[in-house]
């Protein structure tokens, strides 16, 4: 089995350069299905979960052409498929988006219940409430969801919980509905901005993404367009959190600092300096870090997807803080991962009290899910002596190059057999 070998002790110094957001492109990719043109966008991060999707989409027919790594065009003009089944949709969350993408298309769609990180329980019934306020009926049979609409009518609908897939999978569904839909209660993250805009590019009419309340008043057709992914929030602060924890200065290029806000204000309040410039954020680690308490929330808030990295920096401080996870029930498995190198740590639900000051040694680890296992690699980053990172695959989901972007800032890292 691959695995990363990991030599702590090195700080990070020098530059890294961001992709393009993973949680974006996996809305923008099925949203081309909505469009009866050619699609070319930029900055695709070249990462396993968007290249499963982009299979998925040749499975339905459309066709795609690598113009290089990070730009594809799509033509999804002859497709008439609006059921997907094969297995490969089971691997990862956002296939739940051909639900949205392909009712929007055809009235119509079929897959199996979508896969992803187990980080809890995950459901899909603000979705569904969705579809079927617009007018659909949802009927799941054998694990198969079945979505079909004599013709889709826009509505008011309230979300009980703020849900990005729902946001997206809503708007991808009510764009070509008739009239006016509002979406109440949305989800604000910059990839929910993102995938609106992409869809106003193809002619579509949304507006108030980023707010709370987004309005989208249905066309009949989308355009082929060109388009750029943002940079992803994600990776980028998981860069942040290793600069912090290494003690290192990187300047991490190719991002949008006004996402990374809730970030900087917490490693600026345990104790590191972060400077903004219109496209760049550096980071420089300091020693002595305070401890601090992090709660996770909805965007603008800190994101759930990186408290695991946040997590390893903790351990690093002097004194006590929390981490409160609000968003997903059971995503603190990784701590006995950070246990085993001697990390302090004590669950309660959905609270994770970590007492920093322990040293850390090198151990071999799992990357239980994909966050963790970026959170593990840093662990690796700071531990004494070597550190072996295992399953490879969760973190191959969402990193591209993580380990010759590391090496590239001085870290000691390796993959091997
Ligand atoms: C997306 C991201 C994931 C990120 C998460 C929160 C993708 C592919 N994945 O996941 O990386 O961690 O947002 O920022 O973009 N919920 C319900 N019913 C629903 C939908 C959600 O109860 O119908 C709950 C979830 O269980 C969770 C919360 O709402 O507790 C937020 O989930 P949601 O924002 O939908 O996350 P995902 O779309 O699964």
């Amino acid at each position: 089995m691959e695995r990363f070998i990991i030599e702590g002790g090195t700080p990070l110094k020098g530059e890294v350069n961001i992709g393009g957001a993973k949680n974006a492109a996996l809305g923008l990719i099925p949203a081309t299905i909505l469009c009866e043109g050619l699609c070319k966008i930029e900055n695709i991060p070249n990462i396993k979960d968007v290249n499963r999707f982009i299979n998925i989409l040749k499975k339905l027919g459309i066709k795609t052409t690598h113009v290089n790594d990070n730009t594809i065009l799509f033509n999804s003009e002859d497709i008439d498929q609006y059921e997907m089944l094969d297995e490969e949709t089971t691997k990862m969350r956002a296939s739940y988006y051909l639900l949205g993408a392909l009712l929007g298309r055809f009235n119509k769609a079929s897959i199996p219940f979508p896969g992803g990180c187990d980080i809890g329980l995950r459901p899909i019934d603000q979705h569904i409430k969705g579809f079927e306020a617009l007018g659909a009926k949802v009927n799941i049979e054998h694990g198969i969801i079945n979505v079909t609409a004599d013709k889709l009518v826009g509505t008011s609908i309230y979300l009980d919980v703020v849900s990005v897939g729902a946001t997206i999978n809503i708007m991808l569904a009510a764009v070509k509905a008739e009239g006016v839909t509002i979406l109440e209660n949305s989800a604000k993250e910059p990839h929910v901005v993102d995938v609106a805009n992409f869809l106003n590019l193809m002619g579509a009419n949304v507006k108030g993404a980023g707010t709370d309340v987004i309005k989208i008043t249905g066309v009949s057709k989308l355009y082929g367009c060109e388009y750029t992914v943002i940079p992803d929030q994600i990776e980028a602060g998981t860069y942040m959190v290793a600069a912090v924890a290494t003690k290192g200065n990187v300047l991490i290029t190719n991002v949008i600092p006004k996402h990374l806000e809730s970030i900087s204000a917490k490693l600026m309040e345990m104790g590191a300096e972060i400077i903004e410039y219109d496209d760049s954020i550096r980071v420089i680690g300091k020693e002595n870090l305070k401890s601090i308490n992090v709660k996770t929330l909805a965007y603008p808030g800190f994101p759930t997807d990186l408290q695991q990295p946040m997590a390893v920096l903790m351990c690093l401080t002097e004194g006590t803080g929390t981490i409160t996870e609000s968003i997903f029930e059971n995503r603190f498995k990784y701590i006995d991962e950070l246990r085993r190198m001697g990390a302090d740590v004590i669950v309660d639900g959905r609270v994770a009290v970590i007492n920093g000051g322990k040293k850390l040694t090198g151990a071999t680890l799992k990357a239980t899910d994909l966050r963790a296992g970026a959170a593990m690699v840093i662990a690796g980053l700071v531990a004494e002596g070597i550190t072996q990172v295992t399953d490879l695959k969760h973190i191959e989901r969402g990193y591209e190059n993580l380990e010759s972007k590391l090496r590239s800032l001085g870290a000691k890292i390796s993959k091997s057999l």
